[in-house]
């Protein structure tokens, strides 16, 4: 989720941030006592619509071997495979990736080491700037809820800015443990190439040309935001991340061994089950509009629990914030209008991310 001078659809450092003093200063450890007993004043508390759909998870747990995973050691039927995916789920897992699993476990260990290891003087080194849209950094997230009351979520992040190669610097990074800048280098170049694969495969699969996808984004813009949700002692009434589509192109995100993204599929809430060794992908609100809605933006959030800190390291892949994102030619006639790319995020911003709303405002 979130913005700056080269808008990262992974949720950016929110602008409102200013607006909530304690946060600044507090890590979500910190205000996890005092919130214990005083949620609402927190600015955690849920709106009460929010809340019954909370209730929803009890009731449907979800059907794990549901959400499907694609095997990538054969592109001829993973491109038929990731077709079904993306018109059923705009989601899936993918394995047999070519991405060492050795890199996927060393990035959520480092990321990991940061939150939990680091002393708040070390993590506020790196804070973000919570005045301006540009978020590399450390970082407390929130997002505005319903009629404009504040709700918090329940997770500290650091975003990393890995492609163009101009926007990467790893002295912005985290400098302990002494590989985290070059790991997080690797992963990100990793991540693009996949990324890169997947966008061929998924135009394929739509019987367009293999760059088609890629060539309406344009030149890449990758942000690595590895997020931390520390538990939470009351967990129904909160979420670790409220539920939106990621606002690029692609996302790919890997997690540790702790329950808590979720899809939103068929009316339900569905618990996508942590895998090590493979890697979630999500599609993203600008494929959903270059394809022309033939595959739709997979609605998501993460939710808490009281007793495990959970970890995810999610990849964004999106346009630069001066590309025309429309739909691609062969798919006419376009149900979606185009538009800037930095005016969708900052329209993104200024509504708060709710469900797709922002994305069907686009729709003819
Ligand atoms: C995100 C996101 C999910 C997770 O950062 O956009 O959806 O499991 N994260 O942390
Ligand atoms: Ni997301």
């Amino acid at each position: 989720m979130y913005l700056m001078s080269s808008f990262s659809s992974s949720l950016p450092p929110y602008p409102f941030h200013s607006k909530i003093s304690t946060i600044k200063t507090s890590s979500l450890g910190e205000l996890e006592s005092k919130t214990t007993s005083d949620s609402h004043k927190s600015g955690f508390l849920l709106s009460t619509s929010s809340h019954r759909k909370l209730d929803l998870i009890s009731h449907y747990p979800g059907d794990a071997a549901s959400i499907p995973t694609v095997d990538l050691s054969s592109s001829d039927s993973a491109r038929e495979a990731i077709g079904d995916a993306c018109r059923d789920w705009g989601a899936f897992h993918v394995i047999n990736h070519g991405v060492p699993i050795h890199l996927l476990d060393r990035m959520r260990s480092l990321g990991l080491s940061f939150f939990q290891d680091s002393p708040m003087e070390e993590k506020l080194r790196y804070a973000c700037d919570s005045t301006s849209a540009a978020s590399e950094g450390y970082g407390s997230r929130m997002l505005l809820g319903a009629k404009d009351d504040v709700v918090l979520d329940w997770r500290d992040y650091f975003d990393h800015h890995t492609f163009p190669p101009s926007r990467r610097n790893p002295s912005h990074w985290p400098i302990h443990p002494s590989d985290y800048r070059q790991v997080v280098g690797e992963y990100g170049d990793e991540m693009k190439k996949l990324a890169q694969m997947l966008l061929g495969l998924i135009s394929e699969s739509l019987g367009l040309p293999c760059s088609s996808i890629e060539e309406a984004v344009g030149e890449i813009y990758q942000n690595i935001t590895v997020t931390y949700y520390p538990p939470c002692p009351q967990p129904e009434l909160t979420l670790g991340l409220q539920s939106h589509s990621d606002f690029g192109a692609i996302t790919l995100l890997i997690q540790d061994d702790v329950e808590g993204l979720q899809l939103y599929k068929d009316a339900q809430w569905l618990t996508v089950p942590p895998i090590s060794d493979a890697i979630l992908i999500l599609i993203a609100d600008q494929t959903e509009i270059i394809t022309n809605g033939r595959y739709k933006s997979a609605q998501h959030r993460a939710v808490t629990n009281a007793n495990r800190a959970r970890l995810s390291v999610a990849t964004f892949h999106d346009p630069s914030k001066t590309a025309r994102i429309a739909p691609v030619s062969q798919l006419s006639p376009p149900s979606y209008k185009e538009v800037v790319y930095g005016q969708y995020v900052s329209s993104w911003y200024s509504k708060g991310p709710e469900g797709k709303r922002n994305l069907d405002a686009l729709l003819y």
